[in-house]
């Protein structure tokens, strides 16, 4: 990979090891994916954040980097609230650390707002064809398909040193052949809501790590994306997907001869139920405006009777007092900052409701606990009975 005279200076250490050790990182990732060179990118959002997930080495690494990102960058969840961390039941030993891994990425100027729906707060954080070096995967996937913005799914210390640098290798889904849609898949029936996270579960094994262009018969709101992506990137590895009709890329390339169907029986088994739910637990992806306007209708002047924990992230529920004492006047949690997945939390409850194809898949695996998927209404439903 063709490095400037300026990057190969910062590569061979003229402006410190942090610097040197980036830089590194960046140029073996091009040379492993014959990158040509290094690109400008606008935003960078860092996974690797929960104690849970890095434990005492990832904190370890990033305590030992010096320096200020040079792009606008922003952190994936943590495994806790970092303020209520209490009310969720997190010990003062985990709290400790998780703070600490904070405070480490705050040193080097990264945003500590730990969201994966960076999208909805900083909408100057992605656009159209522009490049950018995000890491968790459900914000990879709505980047790349609803907005049209060019990122790969990158590791924590790679998206770190993008931020870093302010560069990221250009390969992968940051080249228009790799954006070309590979598989057909089409869908039947009528869809709404926690459906699209549940065709997502269903088509991500089969698609893999390919493109899908999808055929709906009903059109998704963004929200649906939002869950439609985050569960393909879940069971399958897909970071960019096309919805024909719908995303900005879907026009572009011709329909892919290869296809597949996914009927509405097999949609509406993945709602089968195997454990009864003592805990219901929305916002995988974190909630967006709408969802939580949604969400205050729903619960306005209601009571809940099981624990209901409803994550979005902090500036959002600070945009939105009124629709946040709604939801905390009907007794549900609001948490920021983390979620019901890598955050240690969740892992003393029996069964966990979800409306998320995501949290269904990993909440058994990354939590040890059984899951059940129910659409929003059926979620809050639940909670209030
Ligand atoms: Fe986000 Fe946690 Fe789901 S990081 S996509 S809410 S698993």
């Amino acid at each position: 990979m063709y490095l400037t005279t300026e990057e190969e200076k910062i590569y061979n250490g003229e402006y410190g090891k942090t610097l040197a050790q980036c830089m590194q990182i960046l140029a073996a990732l091009g040379e492993i994916y014959d990158a040509d060179r290094l690109i400008q990118i606008k935003s960078v959002q860092v996974a690797g954040v929960s104690y849970k997930t890095i434990g005492d080495a990832g904190l370890e690494w990033i305590s030992g980097l010096h320096g200020r990102v040079v792009v606008p960058s922003i952190l994936n969840p943590a495994g806790m609230d970092l303020k209520n961390w209490r009310k969720m039941g997190i010990d003062r030993a985990f709290a400790e650390k998780q703070l600490e891994i904070v405070s480490a990425y705050k040193r080097l100027d990264v945003r500590c707002e730990c969201t994966c729906t960076p999208y909805h707060i900083y909408e100057e954080f992605a656009g159209f064809k522009e490049h950018l070096a995000w890491s968790e995967s459900s914000a990879v996937s709505y980047a790349n398909s609803v907005i049209g913005a060019r990122t790969n799914r990158e590791g924590g210390p790679s998206a770190l040193a993008a931020a870093l640098i302010g560069k990221t290798a250009n390969y992968g889904l940051h080249l228009d052949e790799n954006r070309v849609p590979t598989l057909t898949v089409k869908v039947e029936g009528r869809l709404h809501d926690a459906d699209f996270g549940a065709v997502g579960n269903i088509a991500g094994p089969t698609v893999k790590d390919q493109v899908p262009l999808f055929k709906f018969k009903t059109i998704p709101s963004p929200e649906e994306l939002k869950q439609l992506g985050a569960a393909l990137a879940a069971s399958g590895s897909v970071a960019l997907y096309h919805v024909s009709n719908v995303t900005p890329e879907a026009k572009t390339y011709p329909d892919p001869v290869e296809s597949i169907s996914i009927d509405k029986k097999s949609i509406d088994s993945v709602y089968a139920r195997r454990c009864t739910p003592d805990l219901i637990a929305l916002g995988c992806p974190h909630l967006g405006t709408k969802e939580l306007f949604e969400l205050a209708n729903l619960l306005k002047g209601r009571t809940v009777k099981k624990e209901l924990w409803i994550f979005t992230s902090r500036r959002l529920g600070e945009r939105h007092p009124a629709q946040i004492a709604a939801i905390t006047n009907s007794r549900a949690k609001v948490f920021y900052d983390t979620c019901m997945v890598v955050s240690p939390a969740s892992e003393r409850f029996e069964c966990i409701m979800v409306n998320s194809g995501k949290a269904l898949h990993y909440v058994p695996s990354m939590c040890g606990v059984p899951a059940v998927l129910g659409t929003t209404e059926e979620c809050i439903k639940t909670a209030l009975h």
